[in-house]
């Protein structure tokens, strides 16, 4: 099942159980100060498990663009090198506004997966939230799940928020069991760590709102939030262990590719670009700019890292912002917004990839002088700064993560 498919297969199991089928919101969350960008489905809901917005209807589904970088959920450093991080995924849930609960949530989870895609009972495993003995009695006596691919975890895992603030409660997770060849234990082992027990789906029962000093105050009425990662389905579907090998990423891949011939297919950079062209391209998109503080300025981060890989890869022209068509071709019917702000984006990443270059060339040609020019064996910090610092400095507390990467202390 191709990732397309699988999107539609997903929000079309919702609506035919009575869910309204709701647009992606943008990655700025709308008056939200207390979220860099949109992390969760939940995110554009927030206001209505607080009871503090209405809507139509009391069940929706979406698929919705996420951003985890910067922020509560920040993946960045990973990216690339793993199986499964990235700075940008879509993310499927299903959603109830104090309509059903603990039952039906489960229930439709059990029966999309089972049912539907028609994935084996016996490669699902299941954790609860440790003190949840309404979820683990659904679980055990209604569906029937084995008690050996069962588990209660703590807080650590199975309790989910947003953010520091706002709606957040217990929650039940599903795992897909890769195999035994994939190193790894079952999740709540001390193995878990692993890569064969993947988490799939997190449904989460809102029944809290959580103030800045860690307070749990009781939602309105209790609330149905839950999270699945389209492309860690759509490994399982079909049938890959790493979420860039989906047709997707495979294809985006085969066009930086075409671009960089003869790069070695198994180097990471590949992985990289075609992760930073989906999240730089929709937070343009969503009308995010690089600049040196906030959000512009993980953006800048983000398509600095891309050109960076680029050179590892040969690519010394600006090269990321021709990949944006190769993106519109794989998502572009998905998130028409997308198809239209194509022309914008290309040209926004393109001036910013130009940018790049020129700093990095000056850097390299101050450094250049300063060890022509060098007296003993230790280069002056001032131009380590200037090389390497000053064009990633900003005021912005983000800055803390800016590593100059490319210079240890007295290597
Ligand atoms: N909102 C549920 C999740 O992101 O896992």
């Amino acid at each position: 099942m191709k990732s397309a498919e699988l999107r539609t297969s997903f929000l079309e199991y919702f609506r035919s159980k009575g869910h309204e089928v709701v647009a992606s919101s943008p990655l700025i969350p709308a008056n939200d100060p207390t979220l860099l960008f949109t992390n969760a489905g939940m995110v554009q809901f927030k206001d209505v498990f607080l009871g503090r917005e209405q809507r139509p209807y009391v069940r929706a589904t979406s698929s919705q663009r996420c951003v985890r970088a910067g922020g509560k959920h920040n993946d960045l450093e990973n990216v690339g090198y793993t199986a499964r991080h990235h700075t940008f995924f879509e993310m499927l849930g299903n959603f109830s506004f104090g309509d059903y609960f603990k039952h039906e949530a489960i229930r439709y989870a059990w029966e999309y997966l089972t049912q539907v895609l028609k994935l084996p009972e016996d490669k699902l495993w299941v954790t609860v939230y440790e003190d949840d003995d309404e979820a683990a009695d659904i679980w055990l006596k209604e569906i029937g799940v084995d008690p050996a691919r069962f588990s209660r975890i703590g807080a650590s895992d199975n309790f989910w928020s947003m953010g520091d603030t706002g709606p957040c409660g217990p929650c039940t997770e599903i795992f897909f069991d890769h195999g035994p060849e994939v190193p790894g234990g079952p999740p709540g082992t001390s193995e878990a760590d692993g890569d064969r027990y993947i988490e799939i789906w997190n449904l989460v029962f809102m029944q809290y709102d959580r103030d800045k000093d860690g307070n749990l105050t009781p939602l309105p009425s209790p609330s149905v939030d839950t999270g699945m990662g389209l492309e860690r389905l759509a490994a399982v579907m079909q049938g890959v262990h790493a979420n860039y090998e989906i047709d997707l990423f495979q294809n985006l891949i085969r066009a930086i590719r075409d671009m960089a011939k003869g790069a070695d297919p198994a180097s990471p950079s590949l992985r990289v670009i075609a992760d930073h062209i989906r999240s730089c391209s929709f937070l343009v998109t969503d009308g995010v700019m690089p600049a040196n503080e906030g959000r512009g300025y993980v953006l800048r981060r983000i398509i600095r890292r891309a050109a960076r890989h680029g050179h590892k890869l040969g690519l010394n022209d600006a090269f990321f912002h021709r990949l944006v068509g190769p993106l519109v071709t794989e998502m572009g019917e998905a998130y028409p917004e997308l198809v239209k702000a194509q022309p914008m984006v290309e040209r926004v990443l393109r001036q910013e990839e130009e940018r790049f270059a020129e700093t990095l060339e000056k850097g390299l040609r101050i450094l250049e002088e300063d060890i022509a020019g060098l007296k003993g064996s230790e280069i002056p910090g001032k131009t380590v700064w200037w090389c390497w610092m000053r064009p990633l400095s900003t005021p912005n507390p983000a800055a803390r993560w800016v590593t100059p990467v490319s210079c240890s202390p007295r290597a």
